[in-house]
């Protein structure tokens, strides 16, 4: 579904990825853990056509994505649900939940939006209400539910459990095992190592820009320098 190859990208004069490759086949849940800074952002930015790339391939679905902008990828199937959730603040959740759907004019997005709370029945509750006014977990669902009406094939999602109560954050892990039934594949980005590896079938350590460590999840979650580094174990 998804090929990265040799990637780089930089802010100015300092690079951030110094040559990412990876792979994400169709059904897959595969998730990108690493520290603070180790770029995991930069890349998502990347693949969804938000932060420019200075060298290598990204390859969707057969075709490259190099120059295509964000919003040709999303209608290629390509949708992401950013760090910090994004979510518009004044618009109530409903009109949110509709701007993810912003590609379409069809019956199905009102469809859509009942499948949506039907996952999130919170949504449903709130839907007149001011988004900025429900909680970090329900922002959070909104964000994923938002980008869903974009109908994607493969969702990005950046840490999508930070600054969640613990409660909190095994509901959102929950929510990303949910896409095995709806078919979307997903590529996972957290801190939360022991959270993402243990929904995810495949895992690749980021360090300062680079890809250290990848495997099956299951043995990412046993080798010992993952545990030490990232589990505090
Ligand atoms: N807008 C920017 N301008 C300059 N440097 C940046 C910018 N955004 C990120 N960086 C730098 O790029 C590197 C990677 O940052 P990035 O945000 O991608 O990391 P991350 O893995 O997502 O971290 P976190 O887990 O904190 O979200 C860091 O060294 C960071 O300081
Ligand atoms: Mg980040």
């Amino acid at each position: 579904m998804l090929t990265v190859e040799g990637l780089r990208s930089r802010y100015g004069r300092i690079e951030a990825l110094h040559g990412i490759d990876l792979h994400i086949d169709s059904g897959e849940i595969v998730t990108i853990v690493g520290a603070n800074g180790a770029g995991k952002t930069t890349l998502l930015r990347c693949l969804s056509g938000l932060q420019p790339i200075s060298a290598g391939q990204i390859i969707f679905r057969g075709e490259a994505l190099a120059t295509t902008p964000a919003y040709k990828r999303l209608e290629r199937g390509l949708a992401q649900s950013p760090e910090g959730r994004q979510i518009f603040t004044n618009l109530t959740v409903e009109e949110n939940l509709r701007l993810g759907a912003f590609l379409f004019t069809d019956d199905r997005v009102d469809r859509d939006m009942e499948n949506a709370f039907q996952m999130f029945p919170i949504l449903k509750e709130k839907r007149n209400l001011a988004a900025g006014g429900l909680s970090g977990g329900q922002q959070q669902m909104l964000a994923i539910a938002r980008a869903l009406m974009g109908r994607p094939s493969c969702l990005l999602l950046d840490e999508p459990s930070m600054g969640l109560a613990p409660i909190l954050v095994q509901q959102i892990f929950d929510v990303v095992k949910s896409m095995r039934d709806l078919k979307v594949t997903v590529l996972l980005v957290e801190q939360n190592a022991f959270g993402a590896l243990s929904v995810a079938d495949r895992g690749y350590v980021m360090e300062t820009g680079r890809i250290t460590m990848e495997g099956p999840a299951g043995e990412l979650l046993a080798d010992p320098r993952v545990r030490e580094a990232y589990l505090g174990i």
